[in-house]
């Protein structure tokens, strides 16, 4: 009976189809896919908030439309991953509990300040773009929950860094403060950016099995030297330089060189020590604190309801 449960699961993954919460699955598989989903609901939920931080001083009225809106997708992409997580038996009230007390991560690219205005573009076109290259691929994960949800989240991440890159193309047409702003936020963002896919593959240890089970597409590498690619001429466009000197168009490789990523800043800011994690955790675990009437009130509601 396992052994026929097993194949089950593995023929589907073998044949590039989805496994249902309904279908056995591996434990081992279940935990790496909570994790992962878990991880990228925080990350959607905690990353309102460099950018919440300017909603109140966007600059017109239709700067602060698009920003409100983008933060309101973000919040949207945590709703469905969450969702997706509960798929697997994991409850979210717990996985809230394991953000505030800092034993579950998020994206670290969340940890950096957002200095002015020009952030709100930068995010946009790096940040952003940087989680469509991640995040495309995720559409074919073996996880029908995940896969499915990962499409509508790609859909608004390209809304948010066509907003972003229109946002920085309006500035790059400005003032030169306006240019000098957005030189500067990019100069910041660059590098964290190239982090936000992680260690590098050597430095990876449950890539192959990710891999294996269809639920990683493709390496850290991979991912990262494609958005460099993807940036170069998007910068060129713009009119800003990329903060690396050693960045340059390498024939024989089809793809641009890129000078060495300063991997102890990842290691520190996954840690727990960059320039804004415990901010943006105890901000987190105040919003919670503060939601917790909705949450008795809409429980009540619903003990009342289901009494009818
Ligand atoms: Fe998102
Ligand atoms: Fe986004």
């Amino acid at each position: 009976m396992t052994a026929t449960v097993e194949e089950h699961f593995e023929a589907t993954v073998a044949a590039d189809q989805r496994i249902e919460p309904r279908d056995w699955l591996p434990d081992a598989y279940r935990k790496t896919m909570i994790r992962q989903i878990a991880q990228h609901a925080h990350s959607e939920i905690i990353g309102m908030q460099p950018e919440g931080n300017w909603i109140t001083r966007a600059p017109s009225l239709r700067r602060k439309a698009i920003l409100l809106a983008k933060v309101q997708d973000e919040a949207g992409h945590g709703l469905y991953l969450y969702s997706a997580a509960e798929t697997l038996g994991a409850d979210r009230t717990e996985l809230t509990e394991l953000l505030i007390s800092r034993r579950q991560k998020y994206s670290s690219i969340f940890n950096y300040p957002t200095l002015t205005f020009a952030d709100v573009g930068v995010i946009g076109w790096l940040v952003d773009g940087a989680a469509i290259c991640n995040q495309v691929p995720l559409c074919r994960s073996s996880y029908g929950p995940y896969a499915r949800a990962m499409i509508r989240i790609c859909k608004e991440e390209s809304f948010h860094q066509r907003q972003g890159y229109e946002l920085l193309m309006t500035m790059m047409r400005g003032t030169p403060e306006q240019q000098a702003m957005v030189q500067e936020a990019t100069n910041r963002f660059w590098w964290p950016s190239l982090m936000m896919f992680g260690p590098p593959d050597g430095d990876s240890p449950n890539t192959a099995q990710s891999m294996a089970w269809k639920i990683k597409r493709h390496t850290n590498d991979d991912l990262r030297q494609r958005f460099v690619d993807m940036s170069v001429p998007q910068a060129e466009a713009l009119g800003v330089t990329l903060p690396d000197p050693l960045l340059a168009w390498n024939e024989d490789r089809g793809h641009y060189d890129f000078g060495p990523i300063d991997w102890s800043e990842l290691k520190r800011v996954i840690a727990g020590d960059g320039p804004c994690n415990a901010e943006r955790v105890e901000r987190r675990r105040r919003a919670h604190e503060d939601g917790a009437w909705v949450r008795e009130a809409a429980s009540v509601h619903a003990a009342k309801e289901s009494e009818r």
